[in-house]
Formats: C-alpha cells, sequence, structure tokens
C-alpha cells in the first residue's frame, strides 16, 4: 500500500511511472504539425487497434510486412514517452496515442490543427478489459475483487479518471477539433467501413487490395499473431513467459461473463441517464 500508482494532476488521474506534472504541462504548448494524427481514448477502449490501423493505413512497408517496426515505436504515447523518444525529431506524418482529457491536450490541437481519432467502448466492456489489465501491469495497482474495481471506476479512481467525464468532455468540445469519432462496436461490427472512413478523414486514397490487406492484418486474431502489433514487449508486462496478453479477448459483450446482474444495474444507474445526453448509441444488452 505504500506505493502510490497514481497521481493527480489538474483533475485527472496519471500513471506514477512514466509521467510527470512538468511533462504534462509541457505538452500545453506541444508544438504541432498539420499533418499530425492524435489518437484520443479512454484506457481499454481500442488504441492499440488504432494505432496498428493506422500504421498499415500510412505505412506501405508495414502492410507488406517489409518493415520490422513496433507500433510502440511508431506510435508513441503522448504523455507517457516511455522510449525517451525526441517527438521534435519524428518523420512526418506523425502518429500519438493519448488518453488525455481533452482540456490537457496540446493548445495548437484544441485550435483545429492536426488530426484527432476519438474512439469510445461500451463502458461495462471497458471496466472488463480494465480490470483483466490490471492483473499484468506492474505499473497499475492490482484488485483481487471486480466489485472494488468497479466503484474505483465509477468514481473515476483510475488512471484516465472518469470514463464518463473522459467522454463527454471530448463529444462536447468536437468542434474544437478536427476530429472523426469512432466506436469500437462498430469497428468490430464492419471493420472495412470504419477502415474507409479513416481512410476519408486521413485524405489517403488505397486501392481495393490494400484495403482488404489492412482489414485482414487488422483482425484481432492475426493482429494477435502479430509482434509488431501484440505488445508482447510492452515494458512492464507482469507475466513472465512472454505471452502477449495485452490482447486478451477482443469481443463486444464480454461483460456478461463477468459481471453480476447487481453490478451491471450499478453501472446503468451511474452512467445510464448521463449518457443519453450524448451523440452516441451504445450496445447496452
Ligand atoms: S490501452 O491499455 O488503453 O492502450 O488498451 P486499448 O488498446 O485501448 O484496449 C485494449 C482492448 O482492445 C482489444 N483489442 C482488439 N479488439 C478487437 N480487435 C482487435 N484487433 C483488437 N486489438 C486490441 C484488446 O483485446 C483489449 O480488449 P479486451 O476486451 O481486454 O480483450
Amino acid at each position: 500500500p505504500s506505493k502510490e500508482y497514481l497521481f493527480n494532476h489538474k483533475g485527472f488521474y496519471f500513471v506514477t511511472q512514466g509521467a510527470t506534472p512538468e511533462n504534462i504541462d509541457a505538452l500545453e504548448t506541444f508544438e504541432i504539425r498539420d499533418s499530425d494524427i492524435f489518437i484520443a481514448t479512454f484506457p481499454k477502449s481500442g488504441t492499440v487497434w488504432m494505432q496498428n490501423i493506422l500504421n498499415l493505413i500510412l505505412h506501405e512497408g508495414h502492410r507488406n510486412g517489409t518493415e520490422d517496426v513496433e507500433n510502440m515505436d511508431r506510435i508513441p504515447w503522448l504523455e507517457y514517452n516511455f522510449r525517451n523518444m525526441d517527438y521534435a525529431a519524428l518523420p512526418s506524418p506523425r502518429v500519438f496515442a493519448t488518453h488525455l482529457p481533452y482540456y490537457l491536450t496540446p493548445r495548437d490541437l484544441r485550435n483545429k490543427r492536426a488530426r484527432v481519432i476519438y474512439v469510445t467502448r461500451n463502458p461495462k466492456d471497458v471496466v472488463v478489459s480494465y480490470y483483466h489489465f490490471t492483473k499484468i501491469m506492474s505499473s497499475l495497482e492490482e484488485v483481487s475483487d471486480f466489485s472494488l474495481f468497479l466503484e474505483r471506476f465509477l468514481a473515476g479512481k483510475v488512471m484516465g479518471s472518469s470514463w464518463m467525464d473522459h467522454v463527454t468532455g471530448w463529444y462536447s468540445h468536437a468542434q474544437d477539433f478536427n476530429i472523426l469519432f469512432l466506436t469500437y462496436e462498430e469497428m468490430k461490427k464492419d471493420l472495412r467501413s470504419a477502415v474507409l472512413k479513416i481512410c476519408n478523414f486521413l485524405g489517403k486514397q488505397l486501392s481495393e487490395e490494400e484495403v482488404e490487406s489492412v482489414v485482414r492484418q487488422a483482425m484481432f486474431e492475426n493482429m494477435r499473431k502479430d509482434p509488431r502489433a501484440n505488445y508482447e514487449k510492452m515494458p512492464g508486462h507482469r507475466e513472465e513467459d512472454g505471452k502477449c496478453l495485452f490482447l486478451r479477448k477482443g469481443t463486444v459483450g464480454d461483460w456478461k461473463n463477468l459481471m453480476t446482474v447487481a453490478q451491471s444495474e450499478r453501472v446503468d444507474e451511474v452512467l445510464k441517464k448521463k449518457m443519453e445526453s450524448l451523440p452516441i448509441k451504445f450496445i447496452w444488452d
């Protein structure tokens, strides 16, 4: 209990490992290029999936397997610079992943510069995915009891803070950004359409075969086998046998396998009412 896993900065919880208040504050004036692309998410909503899709869309060598560059090396985490990269020296188009709330993002991003892709996922699947994730990441506090984790999640006492605030913040400030909203569920249902939407948003023309190849390689089972994409070398994995646990299950509705009826109702009670004002429709059952 002596270890502090999280710290709060400007109303938002960060993981102690990898982020500092100074680095977060410095992001305010982070120099943006118009060609930059940001993947913004609440944790466990499909970030790594989007990382791979963008690499497949943007880099022919990634698509045809001639480049052996890991996703996390090509698309760093904005606020957690694990690999000590010089972001200013990265070639264009740069892509960053971030869990930041809209109000802590670089100022120029909030002035409609560059592009943002924001991915949301049914919060019940998010919290279940998150709970499993705490067991494999040494930077997160392991919570043995799901009920306890659920309460922390609903109270916003996890990295990423309140799911509701994160999603509402990004959606209600959409006009400040050049932003594309996608849901995990729509990507699951029709990945090809999602890929085409992304290409359109990025102004990237791919041939029919290239689109097919992106879709195939971004499918869960294929991504899971791909060492460039499956995060098997992620620093801080608790598991020692080298097994890829980051891509755990990749399904819609896995919450039903873990949540009790009472827990599910508890989520409904806290989130569902507030969500009615949001311009997104969730698959609740
Ligand atoms: S993190 O830690 O915030 O970056 O996690 P994040 O990448 O946002 O979310 C992890 C979940 O996304 C699932 N995932 C996928 N689902 C379907 N298809 C593909 N290709 C895919 N890639 C990653 C991953 O399995 C985690 O969800 P769960 O439910 O735990 O399996």
